[in-house]
């Protein structure tokens, strides 16, 4: 049964938040989606994470292969296929996929509600090789109003720029929604600092596998999708291996309180003005 804190029209504080850990077979789309959708069979969430690329696979030789597993947004199918889940679950998705459009090709991630698709996020720090197969996202991180939870999306490398999750904090985010690709160990710890540092929950969906596309570059996915919470404590962790689904409750007036103690205000006490 789904809970229905969120999806009742009274946005209440508390919600359910799920972490798909998954381990997509490169370029097999449909089974991925199948695979995902046998998943989370059972479970119950106001709001799903999955991992960014993650009905594709990551590691295309180039832009003209990424083109080809490029949809347009919503209309494509991996859109599609998130939206039919969201109605299925009444819950929100939020998912990365390959997005073309204007013939440009873009990392992005799609969020998604029962009621149709709300919005799409074309990630602007590529990673390494990435910098062949996309163009880089333009827009400003968005966050999204998710029936009174606001939450903010950037994708797996951002996190190494702290001003990605600063700005989305800034920009009222509750929870920074993370799909991910990981292959650098330190994302996991970090994600502890960007949540002390903002008072945000961060919610990780990283993958799992190994691919070797490319002759003698093999890539190895960290897993370890996680929860955090404001306080840096991390909720839930997934292992390094295995597709995993975890779902965890969170109180969101813990991310609207900035406070640290009676006199430091964590946003209040910020001196711009004195940054450069
Ligand atoms: C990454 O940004 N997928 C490493």
């Amino acid at each position: 049964m789904v809970s229905l804190t969120l999806l009742q029209g009274v946005s209440l504080a508390t919600m359910k938040v799920a972490i798909v850990q998954n381990r997509p077979e490169f370029g097999r789309v449909q089974a991925n989606l199948d695979r995902v959708e046998k998943m989370l069979a059972g479970k119950a969430a106001d709001l799903f994470v999955l991992p960014e690329l993650f009905a594709t696979g990551y590691r295309f030789k180039d832009m003209d292969e990424a083109r080809q597993f490029a949809e347009p947004v919503p209309d494509g199918q991996t859109t599609e296929f998130l939206l039919s889940l969201a109605k299925k679950f009444n819950a929100y998705f939020i998912a990365g996929l390959v997005e073309i459009e204007n013939d440009r090709i873009y990392n992005s991630s799609v969020i998604v509600g029962p009621e149709d698709f709300i919005g799409r996020y074309r990630k602007i720090h590529l990673f390494d090789t990435e910098k062949s197969c996309f163009d880089t996202g333009t827009d400003v991180p968005p966050v999204f109003d998710l029936n009174g939870a606001k939450v903010g999306v950037m994708i797996c490398f951002d996190w190494r720029f702290p001003e990605t999750a600063r700005s989305l904090a800034l920009k009222g985010a509750e929870i920074i929604a993370h799909p991910s690709n990981l292959v650098l160990a330190h994302c996991p710890q970090a994600m502890i600092t960007r949540c002390l540092e903002n008072r945000v929950y961060a919610i990780t969906a990283d993958r799992v596998g190994d691919e070797s596309r490319v002759p003698d570059e093999t890539l190895h996915f960290i897993g370890q999708s996680q929860v955090v919470d404001p306080d840096g404590n991390i909720l839930v962790r997934a292992s390094e291996t295995e597709e995993e689904v975890h779902i965890v409750d969170i109180d969101l007036e813990k991310s609207r309180n900035k406070f640290l103690n009676s006199k430091n205000d964590i946003f209040k006490d910020r001196r711009p003005t004195l940054y450069s």
